[in-house]
């Protein structure tokens, strides 16, 4: 029997979805000993094993959608594969960015085919996104997808992606305005990671967020001692103001050069707004302010890519005749076969 699967290899998670649609997340991260480069442990385990860095670093394998270590990229695979069991064939559609080339592409499938994948086909990200929410291909619509390092714009329109852009802008740079703000706030140096947590229990970029704050840990920048400090929601709620626009200005670039006959129906969509970066507290309602558009963001958007994945699996025939291994431009039409 063939096993169909979804994978996203996102620069903070890699995400599998199998053909029920579960969902098997984790981090896309190794821990590495700085002395020999040998890996130690990979995902959850890595992070749990991370010790703050004396001899050991953490390394993420796939940054901007690239790949840019082998070795460590073959083993956070192999790794999230074990999630599969069976003794089957394997077919895997894997999300990939819109700027991906031939060469990358073929990488990636045979480090694939060495996790136990027997058939991996390559599927825009922001395609699978916006399936995976619930959308149709053949509407005239945006997606957005927000990842951690990169955010991938598609729109569409009867089928066919009409304007795109994957551009380097994602929830890890509103970590980094956080870890920034604390630093010259209190001169108290934190983690990305713990910046991150604050981002995601307190961060907003809109009105509403119920008041909250958290005692966290960090280093004061002078002498290396540790110090604890208080953040709340209200220290942070300027904070966002520069990757937010970056983000804010990518879709508007992108919206702008949708042409004039399009404009009409894909302004009544609008955005569907997907990817665990689009999570951040009033992003949506900010988004639909600023661009006057229609947002709706889906239950457990951080998922949205891994389902759509699983779910084009599901519809794409076993014995599908397709002209190459980007099968993104022939999804619409094996989506309708399976609307009927
Ligand atoms: N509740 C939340 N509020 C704000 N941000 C969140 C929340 N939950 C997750 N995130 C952010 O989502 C990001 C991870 O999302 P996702 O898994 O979609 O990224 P990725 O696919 O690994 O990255 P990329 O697509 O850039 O390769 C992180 O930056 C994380 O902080
Ligand atoms: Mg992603």
């Amino acid at each position: 029997m063939l096993t169909k699967i979804g994978l996203d290899l996102g620069y903070a998670n890699i995400t599998l979805s199998d053909s029920a649609a579960a969902i098997y997340r984790e981090p896309s991260i190794a821990l590495i000993d700085k002395e020999n480069r040998r890996i130690i442990s990979v995902g959850d385990e890595a992070v749990k094993a991370f010790d703050g860095g004396e001899r050991t670093v953490l390394v993420r394998p796939f940054k901007n959608g690239l790949l840019f270590d082998h070795k460590i990229t073959q083993s956070v695979i192999s790794n999230a594969m074990r999630a599969i069991n069976t003794g089957d064939r394997i077919r895997c559609m894997v999300g990939v960015p819109s700027d991906f080339v031939p060469k990358q592409e073929k990488e990636l499938f045979s480090m694939l085919n060495a996790a136990g994948v027997s058939d991996c086909y390559a599927v825009s990200r922001a395609v699978a996104a916006l399936i995976g929410a619930g959308y149709s291909p053949m509407m005239s619509v945006i997606s957005v997808n927000v990842g951690a390092s990169r955010t991938e714009i598609a729109v569409f329109n009867n089928g066919s992606v009409i304007q795109s852009a994957s551009v380097a802008v994602g929830g890890e740079d509103f970590d980094k305005v956080v870890k920034q703000y604390i630093l010259e706030q209190g001169d108290v140096n934190v983690s990305l990671s713990v910046a991150k947590a604050i981002k995601e229990r307190l961060g907003s970029v809109w009105t509403g967020r119920e008041a909250e704050s958290v005692e966290i840990e960090g280093t004061l920048s002078l002498t290396g001692n540790k110090v604890r400090m208080f953040v709340s929601t209200e220290d942070i709620v300027g904070v966002f103001e520069k990757p937010l626009h970056m983000l804010l200005m990518a879709v508007a670039e992108v919206i702008k050069k949708i042409p004039l006959d399009h404009v009409e129906k894909t302004f009544e969509n609008g955005i569907v707004l997907t990817g665990g970066g689009a999570m951040l507290y009033g992003l949506d309602m900010m988004m639909n302010k600023i661009l006057g558009v229609p947002v709706t963001q889906p239950r457990d958007a951080i998922d949205s890519v891994a389902k759509g994945l699983s779910r084009i699996n599901n519809f794409i025939p076993v014995k599908a005749h397709v002209a190459n291994k980007n099968i993104t431009s022939q999804i619409a039409k094996y989506y309708e076969n399976n609307k009927s």
